[in-house]
């Protein structure tokens, strides 16, 4: 409540030029600091019920073995069919064989802070529907169609980054790693990734194997690339 009523302030006074510039500046820190403490709340609650940082390797032979088995979980998270919406910033990318060239979403595209669209505008839900469009180069689409979340980033990340990414419950929406892989077997977008559409190259391997390699790689103790 208190935030909507601070935003709503923000944006009257936006519509007043002659807003004094002091009352303008109080105001919008007053809606900054309201949502930082609500973000980090809820991370706190996220990092303190999760750690996985027991979970080692118990012999070297294992730990081998764990580094062979994520090279392979990592050619699935950092296949283009993944990593265009796992990124830093709003703009989805288009990347892969079927783009020609990587490029952030054409048509000026901004996911905003919803991950969702702009609101009231143009949502992703505008042109991605329900399911693939059947034209070369017309929108993908799948159940829902948003942006991961910001805090979800894999778009560049090496095999080393992205593996500790993964073991980190700040960074994955505060899933251990067996929530990671049960997200991998139900989730419509992730889904999606190996059923993405005329002339798009799916992510290798499948959703089950993905989820077996994820299962073996915490039973071998989560060894990451040195
Ligand atoms: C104006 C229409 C339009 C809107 C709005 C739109 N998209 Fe797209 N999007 C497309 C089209 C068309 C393609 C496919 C382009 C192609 O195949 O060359 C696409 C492709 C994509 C891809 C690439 C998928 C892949 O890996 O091949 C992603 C990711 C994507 N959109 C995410 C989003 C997100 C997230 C939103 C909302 C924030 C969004 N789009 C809003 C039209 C749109
Ligand atoms: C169209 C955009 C989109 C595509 C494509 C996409 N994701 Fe995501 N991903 C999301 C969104 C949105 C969330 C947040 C869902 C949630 O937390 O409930 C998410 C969250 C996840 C999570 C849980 C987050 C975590 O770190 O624990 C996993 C795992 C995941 N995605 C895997 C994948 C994989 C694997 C692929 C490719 C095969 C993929 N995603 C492709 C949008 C996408």
């Amino acid at each position: 409540m208190k935030i909507k009523a601070s935003l709503i302030v923000v944006t009257t006074l936006g519509c007043l030029l002659l807003a004094g510039s002091m009352v303008w500046a109080n105001t919008e820190t007053t809606a900054t600091e309201t949502s930082t403490e609500v973000v980090s709340e809820t991370n706190a609650v996220a990092v303190e019920t999760i750690d996985q940082s027991s979970i080692v390797p118990k012999t070297e032979a294992d730990k081998t073995k764990g580094v062979e088995v994520w090279s392979d979980i990592y050619k699935v998270l950092s296949h283009p069919r993944c990593v265009n919406c796992h990124v830093p910033d709003d703009r989805p990318r288009w990347s892969g064989k079927h783009y020609g060239k990587t490029q952030v979403h054409g048509m000026n595209v901004q996911a905003t802070a919803t991950r969702m669209g702009k609101p009231g505008e143009q949502m992703c839900t505008t042109c991605h529907a329900k399911t693939n469009s059947d034209v070369p180069h017309g929108p993908p689409g799948a159940e829902v169609w948003a942006l991961a979340p910001v805090e979800m980033i894999w778009w560049d990340k090496s095999s080393k980054e992205l593996c500790a990414i993964v073991k980190d419950p700040s960074k994955t929406g505060g899933r251990d790693i067996s929530s990671f892989a049960e997200h991998i077997s139900h989730d419509a977008l992730v889904a999606w990734g190996w059923n993405p559409g005329l002339g798009r190259e799916p992510a290798p391997f499948s959703a089950e194997k993905t989820v077996a390699m994820l299962e073996q790689w915490l039973a071998l103790g989560l060894p990451c690339p040195e």
